[in-house]
């Protein structure tokens, strides 16, 4: 059995999760409202926020999440520095599953290989279209009539990783950022409590670029 299969024979059974957020945590609170509804048997049990203000931070004190973390970049000498501290938090709390949601850092490479095929990632387009930060805006300026969200693995070239699901969103001839936004956030809000559900019901492994379900 090679390394990655045996890591995920065992991860898949340990269902806790750390989220890292930076902003509205407009997803992170949708996971939190189906894991109390019951429709998601994940238990998110650390919250890394990058940003004081972040309303994350407000939404997983809320809904009362074990671990709330608030992790400032200016007390770290460097990236290497602050992605230690959080794999230390993570590690701690024993998640076999990290969870971006609006995360606006970039990872370092020794962050990403502590957990391998372990990050997720949302990202508001169908990829490889649209990559970066500034997805949604991208998209309505090239004029594309149709746009969506990714859910995909995180690996070293940005926005690049391994595809977990999709959904295809239609853009309006009418819409502007805000409207196609919200838009892609409503597709994106189902698609992320989906595919958590199966990662932590369901073990998976990687051929070159596909995510298979065992
Ligand atoms: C989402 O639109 C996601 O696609 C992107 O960041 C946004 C986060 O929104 N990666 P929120 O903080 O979950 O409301």
């Amino acid at each position: 059995m090679n390394h990655q299969l045996h890591n995920h024979s065992h991860s898949h059974l340990n269902k806790r999760i750390a989220v890292l957020a930076s902003g509205k945590g407009s997803n992170l609170e949708v996971i939190l409202q189906a894991m109390q509804q019951g429709s998601c048997d994940a238990q998110v049990s650390l919250v890394i926020c990058n940003k004081a203000d972040a309303n994350a931070l407000q939404i997983a004190r809320a809904y009362q999440v074990p671990q709330v973390v608030y992790l400032n970049p200016k007390d770290y000498a460097d990236r290497a520095a602050y992605d230690q501290a959080c794999a230390a938090l993570i590690q701690q709390e024993d998640c076999a599953w990290v969870v971006l949601a609006g995360y606006m850092r970039i990872l370092s490479s020794t962050f990403i290989q502590t957990f391998p095929q372990q990050i997720i990632n949302i990202h508001p387009s169908l990829l490889p279209s649209f990559v970066g930060a500034h997805a949604v805006a991208d998209a309505l300026a090239y004029g594309v009539q149709i746009t969506g969200c990714t859910v995909h693995l995180v690996t070293e070239d940005l926005d690049s990783g391994p595809i977990l699901a999709q959904t295809a969103v239609p853009v309006l001839s009418t819409d502007d950022h805000d409207t196609l936004h919200q838009r892609i956030q409503n597709a994106e809000y189902q698609l992320y409590v989906q595919v958590i559900q199966r990662l932590v019901s369901t073990p998976f492994h990687v051929q070159e670029k596909h995510v298979i379900w065992d």
